[in-house]
């Protein structure tokens, strides 16, 4: 396993702090510009986002170009050593381009054109837009790609949506020409004999029909494709001048419409925007573990590599319903928290604050105030700081023996089917299944179902019901060699094309590893609960009482061991958790949903037995986490504090020096609401 990632580029050797700059704004106001080189430096910021949305300064009219703003603000960067993360512009372009080229604008599933307006909204199929895009990239590359400032290419920006233009309804029909080759297999898979779908011309099909599971899934594949084809286009034309800048792209977290991993596969480092609802309803750590979940999932799209956190708020997200602003305490622990989980960046959208349009109220380093003495910035500054500390943390790694599969093809079919029961709650509960790792400050990788399972001890798979060719046989070869297997109802329903397994689920050779056989399903109601008996003296050594809510899979077991049954309705008695030995390891199955108490006791004990460690030893109050990075020789934890109020943290076998004071720790630990420590152990 490699000790220590080298830093995202070589030549910047440190975390990297800055952000969304948009000196295209401000192109009236040279002073302003100036300005911002001063605060910049000040906050101890070493790096600025450029040139996102920046086409119309570059090309104002078709194919007359000038770059003179950025030529002087990289050589600015360059002459204080920062780093530039430079992006290509498509997404938004000039008014010229969409009047042109009306190709370029989206067509809805309507058959409606869109306007030129907003951003982010290109047909990713359109020929005349992929020329443009590649025109402009290349100038940016042949400009730059030698320029001292330039750390790393930035593609575009949160790649989204799709389009039903003619030619993109054309792509689609030639990729699933190259899938199927034949109709007979597409209307097989897509058991199109339903409702007299069955289609006998490519040309028949019309990407838009709901009640076609396969077809729908297959249309959010070729989304996806297809942004990966643009994607790559963008990057070839980077890279006929820039051969070895490494290239990002900023992601949305569990954005629904793409699958990440496929884009990543393409992508030197992984990048994502992250805007929590922090001070909302919510209990603010279940906020803090929901972040946590996404950072460890950035990290695990390029194997443990260091990820990069491209965006994050300095303050309030002026589109969120209710903008709160950021109470003290929480930028830092924010910060500190991405870096705990792999990040070698903290960037902000935005440093200065626009005056005009959408984002004139969203959180910015520098506000319309226009300087330094606001307490935002002073937060910024703190953090500046902080980052100033860590190059020995850059490129360590986090180990994690625990992995939960958070599979995007697997969302499509759940949420495309009708039925069992339609509010399926997936995300939540990938979610409500990673907390109590959280909560007990084991490090966890967040995979989909193509990883390689077997690195890890434990593999947790909530509502897994797609499986796709392979992935049932590497599931029970997990198991089998010893691994632990978590798998709750609704595992093991439908193939790749949603076509329900016959013989009995879980299919796909689930049911043997499980040994349990599901023969319904009941649905509950909201507000309904069923009782679980957990069975005394149960191997896992399981306690206390609990209920089953909106799921309560019936199974038999056929040869796993009962830990719980149900207690209540016409089922009681039935098996409601079970364990499975299969070769040398376990298969858990959870029949009914359970609420997060259970999953925290389950969790607790399924980490005992499996022989996984925590980050320490001892338990952990509620809201509070403990992270580690490795790595040249180095341990850093680092202790989070998501709770609203002081706890004291036992820190027992070791001793550690606190890296921000350089005092040293022993015993206990005094953490305040909201605090954050980074340790380094003797
Ligand atoms: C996204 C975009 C940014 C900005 C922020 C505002 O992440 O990438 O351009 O609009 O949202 O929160
Ligand atoms: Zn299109």
């Amino acid at each position: 396993m490699t000790d220590r990632f080298p830093p995202i580029n070589p030549r910047f050797p440190h975390m990297l702090y800055g952000g969304d700059y948009n000196p295209d704004q401000w192109l009236h106001s040279p002073e302003t510009l100036q300005e911002d080189l001063r605060l910049m430096q000040l906050a101890g910021i070493n790096s600025a986002t450029l040139g996102v949305f920046a086409w119309s300064s570059y090309e104002k009219r078709e194919g007359q170009f000038n770059f003179d703003w950025l030529d002087r603000v990289m050589d600015n960067m360059a002459e204080r050593k920062m780093a530039a993360v430079l992006a290509t512009p498509s997404g938004a372009r000039p008014a010229w381009l969409s009047k042109k080229y009306p190709e370029v604008l989206r067509v809805n599933q309507q058959g409606i054109r869109d306007y030129h307006q907003m951003r982010h909204n290109h047909c990713p199929t359109s020929p005349a837009y992929r020329e443009k895009v590649g025109i402009i990239n290349r100038k940016l590359a042949e400009r730059y790609h030698n320029h001292p400032a330039l750390a790393v290419w930035h593609l575009s920006n949160e790649y989204s949506g799709e389009c039903f233009c003619e030619l993109c309804k054309n792509a689609f029909r030639q990729w699933l020409r190259e899938r199927y080759k034949t109709l007979d297999a597409l209307n097989l898979a897509w058991w199109s004999a339903f409702w007299s779908h069955t289609v006998s011309d490519w040309d028949e099909i019309e990407p838009v029909d709901a009640s076609v599971g396969g077809m729908v899934i297959d249309w959010k594949r070729f989304v996806t494709a297809q942004t990966v084809d643009f994607m790559k286009a963008e990057l070839a034309a980077l890279r006929q001048f820039s051969k070895d800048v490494p290239a990002a792209t900023n992601f949305m977290g569990t954005y629904p419409g793409l699958d990440y991993w496929k884009l990543a596969e393409h992508l030197d480092v992984v990048s994502w925007d992250s805007y929590p609802r922090y001070h909302s309803q919510s209990d603010m750590w279940k906020t803090g573990a929901d972040v946590a979940f996404n950072h460890d999932m950035n990290r695990s799209m390029k194997g443990g590599r260091p990820f990069m956190l491209m965006e994050s708020v300095p303050s309030a997200t002026n589109w969120a319903a209710v903008p709160k602003l950021k109470r003290p305490g929480v930028l830092r622990l924010e910060m500190i928290q991405a870096i705990a989980h792999g990040s070698d960046t903290c960037q902000f959208f935005q440093f200065r604050k626009s005056r005009g349009a959408h984002e004139k109220f969203h959180g910015a380093v520098v506000d319309h105030a226009g300087h330094e003495n606001t307490r935002v910035f002073r937060d910024v500054a703190e953090v500046g700081s902080i980052l100033g500390e860590l190059d020995d943390v850059v490129g360590t790694r986090v180990d994690a023996e625990v992995a939960l599969v958070q599979d995007w093809e697997n969302r499509w079919a759940l949420e495309a089917s009708c039925g069992p029961r339609q509010q399926k709650d997936y995300m939540p509960t990938c979610y409500a299944h990673y907390r109590p790792f959280w909560s007990m400050g084991v490090p966890v990788d967040v995979i989909n179902a193509d990883c390689d399972f077997s690195k890890y001890k434990v593999l947790i798979a909530p509502m897994l019901y797609m499986i796709r060719p392979g992935v049932g046989e590497r599931i029970a070869s997990f198991v089998e060699s010893g691994g632990t297997l978590v798998a709750t109802y609704l595992t093991g329903i439908a193939n790749e094309s949603d076509l329900c397994f016959t013989g009995g689920w879980p299919g796909a050779g689930l049911r043997k590893v499980l040994g349990i056989w599901s023969e319904e399903i009941d649905s509950l109601y909201d507000e309904e609960r069923v009782r679980l008996s957990v069975q005394p003296g149960n191997s896992l050594g399981l306690e206390g009482q609990f209920n089953v809510q909106e799921y309560a899979d019936l199974v038999h077991a056929e040869g796993a061991e009962v830990l719980a049954t149900y207690g209540s309705e016409f089922y009681a008695g039935r098996p409601a958790i079970t364990c499975n030995s299969f070769g040398k390891g376990k298969a858990y199955y959870l029949a009914g949903r359970t609420g997060e108490d259970f999953l925290k006791a389950f969790y607790c004990r399924l980490v005992g037995s499996a022989g996984v460690s925590r980050n320490v030893g001892a338990e952990l109050p509620e809201g509070l986490t403990v992270q580690c990075r490795r790595g040249g020789g180095k341990e850093f934890l680092f202790v989070l504090n998501f709770a609203d109020q002081d706890h004291q943290l036992p820190v027992a076998e070791g001793r550690f020096i606190d890296v921000l004071s350089g005092g040293e720790v022993s015993h206990t630990l005094r953490v305040t609401a909201y605090g954050a420590f980074i340790l380094q152990r003797c």
